[in-house]
């Protein structure tokens, strides 16, 4: 192993320095925990930042790498693969929807849903919401909120942002010449925001009187991770097009763009592609990430343990816990970036969203002794 202080001097000479990473090396992990180079043992509440929802290196996911692996990794889209058309007809149940286009990441998932709303309805005006993240690359970035990410870039072609579950600032931003609204049914970069019940509903009213399309991006609150299997399932609210990425794969990159009836025969030939999406491997590994999310009930889990950390969160006296399922965001009156380093070095893995909040996203295999263990840490160095 090369020594930590000789990589992190190797790294900031070799790749660009996009990340504020954590002081650690990370080598390995097994279900909610992760261990460093020195050997240290990490119970890990980031979960790759909600990719790691079946744990890490679940064994199911592993076994269906690897025989996949021996046997085929990569064809491109030229020609046809079976995983690739088993993971969109499971993808299609679980969502409701009636088409998948593969791609590689949230980001590039985001990407096709613009470019297929465009072709759709040929407009291109979109509403998003304030605090929303959708991604970096040049089209997401104008759907991302935050400034800082977007200014040094202009011109984007940027959305309508407006407040964030606020029926009437969506109401008067959207017109007949809206192409879509694009929401998070949870907020999650912006730390962990539950949108009123009706909220989603009413958006959903909203762009059918205005003839828009309603884009649910459910990256992060994908595959169990609220508690239900997407986000829009606490609402009942069907969207024309669905955003995936993160926990789908199980680890390995992909997204996923899902698209409903009334725009399921919109791209013609040729209107978008990628040479890696839906791969045989990476197809191989979703499928046995969704067998497991079902097999271990990872939904209820979430659920349930999820009302668990949040209870056991009171504790802490916060300011403010919001959640659904295992999607946590909790605000203190601490300096939460000093406290993420500082739980790194008691063992916890934790993110803080904002000088004040913390996301707690963990594995949905957490047990609820790794959850008191991390709840009491935090609260011991508040
Ligand atoms: C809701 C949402 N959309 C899109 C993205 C972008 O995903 P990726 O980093 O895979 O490009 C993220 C990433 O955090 C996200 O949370």
């Amino acid at each position: 192993m090369i020594d930590k202080n000789q990589l992190k001097k190797r790294e900031s000479e070799s790749i660009f320095q996009t990340y504020g990473r954590q002081d650690v090396v990370l080598v390995r992990g097994s279900r909610a925990r992760v261990w460093d180079s020195d050997g240290k043992e990490y119970l890990d509440f980031v979960a790759g930042i909600a990719v790691n929802n079946v744990g890490h290196c679940h064994p199911r996911v592993v076994e269906a790498i690897c025989q996949q692996a021996a046997r085929l990794i990569h064809t491109s889209n030229l020609y046809y693969t079976e995983n690739q058309v088993l993971l969109a007809e499971e993808l299609k149940r679980l969502t409701g929807m009636k088409r998948a286009y593969f791609c590689n990441s949230g980001a590039e998932s985001v990407e096709a849903a613009l470019k297929l709303t465009r072709r759709a309805t040929g407009k291109s005006k979109i509403v998003a919401a304030e605090r929303a993240f959708h991604g970096r690359t040049l089209g997401a970035l104008g759907l991302t909120y935050k400034p800082i990410y977007r200014e040094p870039f202009q011109p984007l072609s940027e959305a309508a942002f407006i407040p964030y579950n606020d029926v009437e600032a969506l109401k008067s931003a959207v017109t007949r010449e809206t192409a879509a609204i694009i929401l998070e049914p949870v907020q999650g970069e912006a730390g962990v925001y539950v949108p009123d019940a009706d909220y989603l509903k009413s958006a959903r009213q909203i762009c059918d009187d205005a003839g828009a399309q309603l884009i649910f991006d459910e990256v992060q609150t994908g595959f169990g991770r609220t508690g239900k299997w997407f986000g829009k399932d606490h609402s009942g609210v069907q969207p024309d097009i669905i955003t995936l990425a993160k926990a789908i794969g199980g680890g390995l990159p992909m997204g996923a763009m899902l698209a409903g009836e009334s725009v399921s025969e919109a791209f013609q030939k040729g209107d978008h592609g990628s040479t890696f999406a839906g791969g045989p491997l990476i197809s191989a590994a979703a499928l046995a990430t969704i067998e497991v999310i079902k097999r271990e009930l990872l939904v209820q889990r979430s659920e349930e343990l999820g009302r668990y950390l949040r209870n056991a969160l009171e504790r802490l006296e916060p300011r403010e816990i919001r959640g659904q399922g295992l999607m946590v965001g909790l605000d203190l009156d601490a300096d939460c970036k000093m406290l993420v380093e500082k739980a790194l070095q008691e063992g916890v893995l934790i993110n803080n969203t904002g000088e004040h909040t913390l996301r707690l996203i963990p594995p949905l295999v957490v047990t609820k002794e790794e959850i008191d263990r991390v709840v009491t840490v935090i609260g011991e160095l508040l």
